[in-house]
């Protein structure tokens, strides 16, 4: 037995949680008894909430194999140590999917549950588990939050016309994908020009989708704070200006202003990451123009790029690109990205991307 089927259905019931859990990563778990019957399964449905194995193990008296795609935690956080807990409960082999990167976890789960005799299998479908809790990895390894681009282009690469239209590039499918996208993350970050060209709301308009934290990158504030984006007090918006920009204006509550270091006149990206990292924004979608994208492409700060491509082209010059301002001679000195999906949302594409060649 290879634990593959049960693995993959790990990770099936660790996403029904996606964009739920975070900080915390996605984790599912299936029980089986000594004959290899499932006779369990659970997941981690939101932070604060059972971890998936206890979610699993509080369904039944005792199982022999317990399935999950992260290393049982082995601390006391929000809840007890998940190793505790399989012991206790007369578990004789855990298989995982990869280690927990978390430094306070990293292998002292496994080790505890070795300790006390129980056999661990690892690196069970270690690639598809990484692939689902890239953010958490990011997070625990960088302490930044997961930074992805998404946007929507002609096949020349253009997303506004040079008279500045820009809707819609592509199809009501594309658009209704965009909001599934959105969903999976914390916030969404925009910029000055792209809130005074469009307008837009940046919300999730799916049933049961939660409220988006939004962050508009408006150096010197003259966005309009009627502009749609500001407009739901429900949803937090932080606002990234000028460390040194004198400020007399009252905002109401959801709306919290963060001062960032400049430099020429631009938003120092890495400062305002961190500070986004310290107030628990883990994961960050850009949706904004050329110019802000150019410059998350060339300082490395993109893990990932969701590019919509209509069919569409404009054969114009002054059309504005998806990604500008970085201009490179040579093609060797390319940003590289490697394309990790194609999708058809037709008469649209979708291609996700992630780092490196
Ligand atoms: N098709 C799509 O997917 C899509 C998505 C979004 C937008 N758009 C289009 O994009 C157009 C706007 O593009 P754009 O290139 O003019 O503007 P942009 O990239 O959206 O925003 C650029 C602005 O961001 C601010 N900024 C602050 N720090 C920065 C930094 N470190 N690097 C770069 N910019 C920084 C600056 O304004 P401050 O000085 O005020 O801070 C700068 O003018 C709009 O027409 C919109 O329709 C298309």
């Amino acid at each position: 037995m290879n634990f593959e089927k049960q693995m993959k259905k790990c990770l099936k019931l660790a996403l029904k949680a996606e964009g739920k859990t975070s900080p915390n990563p996605m984790v599912g778990c299936v029980v089986l008894d000594e004959n290899g019957n499932e006779i369990s399964t659970g997941y981690h449905k939101k932070c604060g909430e059972k971890h998936a194995e206890a979610d699993a193990l509080s369904k039944i008296e005792t199982g022999h194999t317990l399935i999950v795609n992260l290393e049982p935690c082995s601390h006391f956080g929000k809840t007890p140590p998940c190793a505790d807990l399989i012991i206790k409960k007369g578990i004789k082999r855990v298989v995982i999917a990869m280690r927990d990167v978390n430094p306070i976890v990293a292998g002292n789960g496994i080790k505890k549950l070795k300790n006390a005799g129980v056999e661990v299998i690892e690196n069970v479908l270690e690639k598809e588990a990484k692939d689902l809790n890239e953010v958490f990895i990011k997070n625990m390894k960088e302490n930044k939050p997961f930074v992805a681009i998404k946007c929507a282009t002609t096949l020349d690469g253009k997303i506004s016309t040079s008279t500045g239209d820009s809707k819609w590039i592509t199809s009501e499918k594309s658009r209704h994908e965009v909001q599934k996208i959105r969903n999976k993350y914390d916030a969404i970050l925009t910029t000055s020009a792209t809130v005074i060209a469009d307008n837009p709301s940046m919300n999730c308009r799916l049933k049961n989708s939660k409220n988006l934290i939004k962050i508009v990158v408006d150096r010197t504030l003259k966005t309009d704070i009627n502009a749609k984006i500001y407009s739901n007090p429900k949803e937090k918006v932080y606002i990234a200006v000028d460390e040194n920009l004198p400020m007399k204006n009252v905002f109401p509550p959801h709306i919290e202003i963060i001062k960032c270091k400049t430099k020429n006149n631009k938003i120092d990206i890495e400062d305002l990451l961190t500070k986004l990292y310290s107030k628990g924004v883990m994961s960050i979608l850009v949706e904004s123009g050329g110019t802000f994208n150019g410059e998350i492409i060339g300082k490395n700060f993109a893990d990932k790029i969701y590019q919509f491509i209509a069919p569409k082209i404009l054969c114009d010059n002054d059309g504005k690109s998806a990604y500008a301002g970085q201009k490179q001679l040579y093609i060797k000195n390319a940003f590289n990205y490697k394309i990790k999906s194609v999708k058809s949302f037709s008469p649209d594409i979708l291609i996700t991307l992630c780092k490196g060649l």
